[in-house]
């Protein structure tokens, strides 16, 4: 055998036996429990002990150089460095689940959407109920906008004849509008018949015409002028004869107009049913200019 097999075989079994020798020497001796002896170590002492004629027994006796105070204080310190037991909880055990008292919760989510969606459908639906109603609901009369009872027929001409706001024009508010004497001579009411018709030409018929304060320009209040016997509009200046027909300016028209009816003795004015004023020209009483402009 050569020498360098005799060293490969012995390299590695020295290795090996030093790694063992090694790991027996770092070994902790007490881990095994306390007062532990190695095999070699027993031996020796049996073998001691035998040939000085004592037992393992009679070690105590200190026939081995140790007592049982010394392995007393051994144990004693090494139980001192040993670490406190951990203490470990009992698991608890699983319980069931129990809803909370309604009184800690308060409103549940579920209730919360439960009421809101309640609540919404209770509004809509009495909101829609409520604008049905106001839809169906009668509408009130005698006001404008309807037929409006502005007086007997002899209290209609005493204020024409009072002159209010002026001499020859009678202004009634309910009806927002001047009820105007209309000349029932057959000459004027032929002139009427060729340019008005319907009710508003019974009402002329019947000797009254019911005019509405709007300008039929831009829908200002058209005051009147005691001086010309006019009606003078202030904001562009358009001017109307005492029926309202249209003298001159911007206005498109003459003053429109509602039907006038007598029913047992009373005047009505229909304020629910305007008529346009007639066509810029027409001039069916001839009333000339009795006096000055009010307005420019
Ligand atoms: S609003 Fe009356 S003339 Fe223009």
């Amino acid at each position: 055998m050569s020498t360098g097999i005799i060293l490969a075989i012995a390299i590695p079994v020295i290795f090996v036996l030093g790694a063992v020798v090694a790991s027996v020497s770092l070994r902790r001796r007490d881990v095994s429990g306390l007062g532990y002896l190695s095999r070699e170590t027993r031996r020796r002492d049996e073998m001691a002990a035998a040939s000085a004629g004592a037992t393992p027994a009679e070690d105590d006796a200190g026939v081995f150089g140790v007592s049982s105070e010394a392995r007393e204080l051994e144990r004693a310190v090494a139980l001192e460095r040993r670490p406190p037991p951990v203490a470990v909880d009992e698991p608890a055990l699983p319980q069931d689940w129990a809803p909370p008292p309604a009184a800690e919760v308060g409103v549940t989510r579920r209730q919360f959407l439960n009421r809101s969606s309640v609540i919404l459908m209770a509004t809509g639906l009495g909101t829609f109920n409520a604008a049905m109603i106001a839809f169906l609901w009668p509408r009130p009369t005698g006001g404008f906008g309807s037929k409006v009872k502005i007086g007997t027929v002899d209290s209609v001409d005493e204020a024409i004849a009072s002159g209010t706001p002026a001499e020859n024009f009678s202004y009634f508010s309910e009806a927002r509008s001047y009820i105007q004497p209309y000349p029932t001579d057959a000459a004027t009411l032929a002139n009427a018949e060729a340019t008005y018709g319907g009710s508003v030409l019974e009402g002329m018929k019947l000797g009254y015409v019911a005019l509405w304060q709007v300008c039929p320009h831009l829908g200002c209040k058209v005051p009147v002028c005691g001086s010309s016997q006019w009606f003078e509009c202030p904001c562009h200046g358009s001017k109307y004869n005492r029926v309202g027909e249209k003298k001159s300016g911007p206005a498109p028209r003459g003053m429109d107009r509602f039907p006038v009816t007598i029913e047992d003795g009373n005047v009505f004015v229909d304020t629910g049913r305007v008529s346009q004023g007639p066509a810029i020209g027409t001039d069916t009483t001839g009333q000339g200019l009795e006096g000055p402009h009010c307005r420019a």
